[in-house]
């Protein structure tokens, strides 16, 4: 049964009832973007409900569930690897399920069913409180599959089960999907229409991390700076809407203040924030609480103003540098990070040189950095011929790349002999005498062990570093 997208779908609330025991084991895999995680741990705590425990070994697994990623070409193929991967445990055992979620199953729907025989359940990212009525279609010897896209589901109402977590840090999603139309990008048609969270669940669920030990969290969306909730619905309605409404909206700078002031002792990061929407507003909420992290990831993809307005990136490079400097002088700590792609249709050697000095001008901390990947019925993809050969496409990939290492180096060397702020995540993985943590800036730090212990907030003092780890000693616990 395939259901066909419709974006009027209001979002169902789902009483979540644990079933009496629970005998079925669910092995679930998430490629792709930290929501892509985040999504498993929603999809973790519906089935819980139904009757799954999750296991971490896909040979003892009643049902497989993989969360795809459709981005680049790249994530799709390392899907489908696993995909043959899952097909060899199914000949042994042949009563285990498999399900495809996210992106992927979004993309190309039933087509999933047809071209990869071994997948049972195809289910989008707005679909998974469908997944028991799925599931029973399934046990009852049918394919099944939801696409259905909504403009309301945020999950808010789904306490996440937290899948391979340090019990530290954690992720809490607060937007979904996205209305940006960046034309090289798969995601406004994957994840469809960008909707805000209800910020009392937002804070709900802070609370809960907190009460349980965590003392990280990350606040997740696709475009968290347009965060905007004002009773649900499509930021368009709002536009229309009374200026009782307007007056009592909560955006992102509101939230992030919110959140900050609710749990003042936990940590507080926030992932992706769009140029166009970082408001000034936001940049003085961090600089007015200490306890959010002084990190920006900012994706720029390309520092040609051509290119850029080919990508519908709604700023110009001159306008990027202008909200630089605004951070550089709010935030004068703060660390900034970038996504890049190199080989967009029609990109020359100017353009190419242009995204170059604009990394110079910042200097980012870190960044990721990719080839463009022509991905079906983008913009780019209808309109533009992707012309610029792989070889090509590669080498500026590493021109990026070279540039980046010198400027992580520089950056992270800045810190040398300071003492910094680390959270304690895990061991190192280098040696077990070590912890592994990470400043407020992001940068991963090591040290020895002592009589510290994991979710520790301590000073360490910085005596060496490689290109992105700092190496220290702790000094002692820091004050909050
Ligand atoms: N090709 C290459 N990279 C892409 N990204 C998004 N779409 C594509 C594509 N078609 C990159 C962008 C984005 C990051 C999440 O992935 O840099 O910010
Ligand atoms: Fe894709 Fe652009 Fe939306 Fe990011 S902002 S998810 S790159 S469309």
């Amino acid at each position: 049964m395939e259901k066909i997208i419709d974006e009027s779908q209001q979002g169902t609330s789902l009483v979540l009832e644990q079933k009496t025991e629970n005998t079925r084991k669910l092995f679930i895999e998430s490629y792709g973007c930290s929501m892509n995680f985040s999504d498993s741990e929603i999809v973790a705590a519906i089935l819980l409900k139904e009757g799954y425990n999750t296991t971490q070994n896909v040979e003892d697994a009643d049902l497989v569930l993989v969360n795809t990623c459709s981005i680049r070409d790249k994530a799709e193929q390392t899907v489908r690897k696993r995909l043959e991967k899952y097909n060899a445990v199914k000949r042994i055992n042949p009563k285990m399920k498999v399900g495809v979620l996210g992106c992927m199953a979004e993309r190309l729907k039933s087509k999933l069913l047809e071209e990869e025989k071994i997948v049972d359940l195809v289910v989008g990212p707005d679909a998974y409180k469908d997944l028991p009525n799925l599931l029973s279609e399934v046990e009852d010897g049918r394919d099944a599959i939801n696409v259905l896209l909504s403009k309301d589901e945020t999950y808010g109402d789904i306490s996440p089960v937290r899948l391979n977590s340090n019990g530290v840090s954690a992720f809490v999603s607060i937007t979904r999907g996205c209305d940006n139309m960046c034309t090289f990008c798969v995601v406004p048609f994957t994840r469809g229409r960008e909707r805000s969270r209800d910020p009392q669940s937002i804070l709900e669920e802070v609370n809960d991390l907190w009460s349980k030990g965590y003392k990280e969290i990350t606040l997740l969306g696709q475009n968290v700076d347009s965060y905007l909730w004002y009773g649900g619905g499509l930021k368009k309605d709002f536009e229309k809407a009374s200026d009782i409404q307007k007056a009592t909206a909560v955006n992102f700078a509101h939230l992030l203040e919110l959140c900050a002031k609710t749990q003042p002792k936990m940590r507080i990061r926030f992932s992706t924030s769009n140029p166009q929407d970082l408001t000034l507003d936001v940049i003085e909420t961090m600089a007015k609480y200490k306890n959010i992290c002084d990190h920006i990831h900012l994706p720029v993809q390309s520092g040609s103003n051509r290119i850029l307005k080919e990508m519908n990136r709604l700023h110009t490079r001159e306008e990027y540098f202008e909200l630089i400097d605004n951070i550089r002088r709010i935030l004068p700590t703060c660390a900034i990070s970038h996504d890049i792609i190199a080989g967009f249709p029609t990109e020359t050697e100017q353009d190419h040189q242009d995204t170059l000095s604009l990394m110079e001008y910042v200097k980012y901390s870190f960044g990721y950095m990719f080839t463009y990947s022509e991905r079906p019925g983008t913009l780019a993809a209808r309109k533009m011929v992707d012309d610029v050969p792989e070889e090509v496409k590669k080498r500026r990939l590493d021109d990026i790349v070279q540039l980046q290492r010198q400027h992580s180096e520089i950056r992270t060397r800045a810190y040398l002999n300071s003492t910094v702020e680390v959270l304690i995540e895990r061991e190192s993985k280098k040696s077990k005498h070590e912890w592994s943590g990470r400043t407020s800036q992001n940068t991963v730090t090591v040290f020895p062990k002592e009589h510290y212990k994991i979710g520790d907030l301590v000073n360490v003092k910085v005596t060496d570093c490689t290109s992105a780890t700092l190496i220290g000693e702790a000094i002692d616990y820091a004050l909050d």
